[in-house]
């Protein structure tokens, strides 16, 4: 492994407020303590509490761990639940009139939703799908816009125990057609169009697209959500709305009791070789994790409005839009737009306007609002934040304290949580009564969480230095398996060369320092972290590929001031070298071209073109050199086993 060097130096502290450290859920650090060592003392009983606090179960489980068939662990195995029940029954007896959820439209509409009304709507949709021969362990895609309706389907699923896939409504037809056949779909949850910061986007005519490249005989039925009212195809055969579905269906439903190890979904993401990987999570062991974390991280209390930006079609939007907050009984805001239409001031202004408590948001959200209005958060009124939170990537300490200064006006404790599609819930992340918060670092793993820095052996390492970031026990929410992929599974998460498969490696290299802060410095893999989301360089290569203009391609990261990473791609095209005047046409054309085949978030920032690549003698692409020039850096590394050195110049100069 080379040397991983940290660059960050950042002394400063921030104690937990006197309002925390009195009211955190978790407050003080003798309550703190005493989780941690119990935990530390009987992890497997640590866990059992929790899940008995937590989870109402149909079937109480009497097996905590079992760990027979590592690193395929099971928790709470024999117990029976349902996760929709446990976001929505258990509330209609105490507060079945409490609002569950604000949705805030693109135009600015407002729409409450009770917990008996969303328990209606998920009733109704679940005893429509069952009636259109949906079963228990089916898949289910859902591709949907930022609606309520979003958190109805993946909610009716679980209620029925189907799997839901959630494919981002920005991906491509190509992408969705790979999740439809992956997961072997039953039947695809979409809607006409959907409505982001005043443009319409076809998801009704790309799930179509997506049908016809074929092999996706398993799709039975399409259920389309009217959103826009546009004109979209229709296959009276396949196709049927939602309103037609649900007018007549009952209001209750029985929920389906499923093991707790029961597949609740699976979500794809990106891996550094491949295809994406299909991450399958469990019920009770991921819902715990949502809820656990509600309730330490976000120190949720019932009277908070609570608000994370993400999309369903990220883990963030599972975890904490669609079932961490709904099991915890909060009212939380949804939000269909982008933060800057109509105005810079979107956020703040919705902040302002449903009194928002918690805010979580992810770093290039907050550059990017830094950079359009870094005075704008005074023009409103944000006195109801008492929190904040960020998600995603490291955030950088000027943004951190940006986002301090003028979101949280110096009153609000900004968590910064650490975690991933695979973990389900968070990590590593400050428990705002108890943790002193430095900016850029995510700080401490959670109770019950046996995070460590290792070595390539996985032996300990000393802090400040910089190593693996891997969880050294198993723990609930952690994904399962990969779906229909169990050796790729053991292979990426669990690997023979660190401590004999035992650690669950997280791809992140991340150093401690000495008061055992954990700072995160980037992914191991070839992985790019574009404004929060993962992306494969394999994946964007493979796309160029594809493309009949290009013979060879390789992608690597550089950093970008608001997006984190951009992507920038050495290409060689398979005709001639290109003429200066056509240059601008081709990188245009190859641009759209990775947006048609993934999606807009791949479009390479930056194209490059030789005649050839830098190659090792045997044939590999020598990327750390690529990454240096990408980032305009003189080469300083040994070239000396490079076979083709003169290509340097010409990549350097490309641009
Ligand atoms: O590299 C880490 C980074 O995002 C990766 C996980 O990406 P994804 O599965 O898409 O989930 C993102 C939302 C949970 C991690 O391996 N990452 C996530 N949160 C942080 C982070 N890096 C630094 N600090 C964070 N708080």
């Amino acid at each position: 492994m080379p040397t991983i060097e940290s660059i960050l130096n950042e002394s400063r502290l921030f104690p937990p407020t006197t309002d925390f450290a009195q009211q955190g859920n978790i407050s003080g650090s003798a309550a703190y303590q005493q989780l941690c060592t119990q935990a530390e003392k009987n992890h497997q009983e640590f866990w059992a509490e929790q899940a008995k606090k937590y989870i109402l179960w149909h079937k109480p489980f009497t097996q905590t761990l079992d760990d027979s068939n590592q690193p395929f662990f099971q928790w709470f195995s024999d117990g029976e639940l349902n996760v929709s029940f446990n976001c929505l029954d258990r509330h209609l007896a105490t507060q079945p009139d409490k609002t569950a959820i604000i949705f805030e439209s693109d135009e600015g509409e407002t729409i409450r939703s009770t917990y008996r009304d969303l328990h209606q709507r998920v009733c109704k949709l679940a005893n429509a799908l069952k009636a259109l021969g949906i079963d228990k362990g089916d898949c289910v895609i859902i591709y949907m816009p930022m609606r309520i309706e979003a958190v109805v389907a993946m909610q009716a699923c679980a209620r029925i125990g189907a799997i839901h896939s959630v494919v981002f409504g920005g991906f491509s037809s190509k992408s969705l057609h790979e999740r439809i056949t992956n997961a072997g779909a039953k039947a695809i949850i979409t809607a006409d169009e959907q409505v982001r910061g005043g443009k319409r986007h076809a998801l009704k005519a790309t799930v179509d697209e997506a049908i016809s490249m074929g092999g996706t005989e398993s799709v039975k039925k399409v259920i389309v959500y009217q959103r826009s009212g546009s004109d979209v195809p229709f296959d009276p055969a396949r196709d049927v709305w939602w309103h037609d579905i649900t007018q007549n269906a009952s209001n209750d439903c029985e929920p389906e009791w499923v093991n707790a190890e029961h597949p609740l979904f699976t979500l794809y993401t990106s891996g550094s070789t491949g295809k994406p990987k299909g991450v399958q999570h469990s019920s009770a062991g991921y819902l715990l994790g949502t809820m656990v974390s509600m309730q330490w991280v976000f120190d949720y209390k019932p009277s908070d409005i609570f608000w994370c930006t993400a999309d369903v079609g990220w883990i963030t939007g599972h975890s904490y839009v669609a079932y961490g907050p709904l099991a915890m009984g909060a009212t939380q805001i949804i939000f269909e737009g982008v933060p800057t239409y109509p105005h810079a001031g979107r956020f703040w202004e919705i902040v302002d306007k449903h009194q928002v408590t918690t805010f979580y948001t992810a770093p290039t959200a907050i550059r990017s609002l830094v950079k359009l209005g870094a005075d704008l958060p005074e023009k409103y009124n944000l006195s109801s934040l008492r929190l904040l939170g960020s998600v995603g990537e490291p955030i950088n300490p000027e943004a951190w304290m940006w986002y301090y200064e003028k979101v949280g006006r110096s009153r609000c404790p900004i968590v910064d949580t650490w975690w991933q599609t695979e973990t389900g819930s968070h990590m590593i992340a400050p428990l705002p009564g108890v943790v002193s918060l430095k900016p850029g670092s995510c700080t401490r793993p959670l109770p019950g969480i046996a995070a460590a820095i290792v070595d390539e052996n996985g032996q300990d390492i000393e802090p400040g230095e910089g190593g693996f970031l891997v969880i050294k026990k198993p723990f609930p929410s952690q994904v399962r398996t990969l779906w229909n992929d169990p050796e790729r599974f053991k292979k990426t998460y669990f690997p023979q060369e660190i401590a004999n498969g035992q650690y669950y490696l997280a791809g992140d290299s991340a150093y401690c320092d000495k008061d055992g802060y954990f700072w995160i410095m980037g992914r191991i893999d070839d992985v790019l972290n574009v404004s929060g989301h993962r992306l494969g360089t394999m994946e964007i290569e493979s796309a160029l590929v594809a493309n009949p203009l290009v013979a060879e391609a390789a992608v690597v990261g550089k950093p970008h001031d608001v997006k984190g990473e951009a992507v920038v791609a050495f290409v060689v095209l398979k005709g001639d070298f290109p003429q200066e005047d056509s240059k601008a046409g081709i990188v245009s054309q190859l641009r759209e071209w990775v947006a048609q085949e993934i999606g807009p978030i791949a479009k390479p920032d930056e194209i490059r073109f030789g005649e050839n690549l830098p190659k090792t003698r045997s044939g590999k692409i020598m990327r750390r050199l690529l990454r240096a020039l990408a980032q305009g850096e003189a080469i300083t590394q040994d070239i000396s086993t490079l076979e083709n050195p003169a290509i340097l110049d010409q990549l350097r100069q490309a641009n």
